[in-house]
């Protein structure tokens, strides 16, 4: 049998702060989210993967952040590279090498950068050439908010209705300089709780379990209709309650989910207070809190708040390193890998 040549590509994806959740799948099997959700895509962070399928690797081989994965993080490397073995009727083993240019530790989303960055490697190095919307297909197999890290700026997830999933994508809404002054100051705070839960499990258990969910999903299609507007129209004294509305209501189903799910610390909960304080002060919103499942807040603000802002919240006991973030570029390829 001929030897195929040694297929090999680089691929690099920025982490995303959902401004919209995600939270519940309506379809597992093909993944597919009950709401749309918008995000913002961050500057200077980097997931950088270099995928190369070769013909004398008699297994996967899988590194993070320069040491072996295994267990989990493996395992969902591996089962994401099946499918694209399937998509191209290649069966050939990978070695997939992956670093974050920011602490895996540190709690930012890796898996949207990781597994977009994943999804654009694979895919060159298997010369599968997809439209960036079909990319974001993909890679939303490896974690539902990967799809929204293919694109840079402020980027919507749409849900879609059909059964296939045909009509179910990210797509970008406004590039990185829509609205340079927008800041994203991130707040690292200490001992945050490793992740016991999945997200992708967590949040099934979320829609089996919280009275307040089918609530949520009834008040998202006003929200996601009047943030697609405030960002539209950069109105940060629209958009910056519609994104701390949207973060009670996602902390609210998680924490009335069957176990309930805290993702937060004292310090993290301090924050939230201060932000609520400083707007009183202000006598309007001139920042917003938003969190993930996990304990680090990110503090939306604008370039002239800056210095205030980060002065009142940097020096909050337990707040470990702050970064202030613009919205960034997408995804790309990187050509010498
Ligand atoms: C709270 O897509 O990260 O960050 O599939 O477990 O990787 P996994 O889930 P993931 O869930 C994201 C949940 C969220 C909200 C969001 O980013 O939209």
């Amino acid at each position: 049998m001929a030897r195929r040549p040694v297929l090999s590509a680089t691929y690099e994806a920025p982490p995303n702060i959902a401004l919209v959740k995600y939270w519940g799948v309506r379809d597992p099997e093909r993944a597919l989210p009950y709401n749309s959700s918008i995000s913002v895509s961050l500057e200077r962070l980097r997931s950088r993967t270099t995928v190369r399928f070769d013909p004398s690797l008699d297994g996967d081989r899988v590194t993070l952040n320069g040491e072996t994965a295994t267990g989990g993080p493996r395992d969902g490397v591996v089962r994401f590279l099946d499918r694209i073995r399937a998509m191209s009727n290649l069966e050939l083993a990978a070695d997939v090498r992956s670093d974050n240019n920011f602490p895996t530790a540190s709690g930012l989303a890796s898996s949207a950068s990781g597994f977009a960055a994943l999804a654009g490697a694979a895919t060159a190095a298997a010369n599968l050439r997809l439209s960036p919307r079909a990319l974001s297909q993909l890679a939303r197999f490896g974690s539902g908010s990967a799809s929204r890290s293919v694109f840079g700026g402020f980027v919507e997830w749409r849900a879609g209705t059909r059964p296939d999933g045909q009509d179910c994508y990210a797509r970008p809404m406004y590039g990185p300089r829509h609205w340079p002054s927008l800041v994203d100051l991130v707040l690292l705070v200490e001992r945050a709780p490793v992740k016991e839960v999945r997200s992708a499990d967590a949040m099934q258990q979320t829609v089996r379990t919280s009275p307040f969910y089918a609530t949520r999903l009834r008040e998202l299609p006003a929200r996601l209709r009047k943030t697609r507007r405030a960002i539209g129209s950069r109105d940060a004294e629209r958009l910056f309650p519609l994104v701390m509305e949207e973060c009670d209501s996602f902390r609210e189903v998680c924490e009335t989910t069957r176990p309930s799910l805290d993702y937060l610390t004292a310090t993290s909960r301090a924050i939230l207070a201060e932000v609520r304080a400083l707007n009183r002060e202000a006598g309007r919103p001139i920042a917003a809190y938003t969190h993930d499942a996990g304990a680090h807040v990110h503090v939306f603000t604008l370039g002239r708040h800056l210095s205030r802002v980060r002065g009142r919240l940097g020096r909050l006991p337990g707040v470990e390193r702050t970064l202030s973030l613009r919205p960034g570029p997408g995804g790309r390829r990187i050509e010498a890998g």
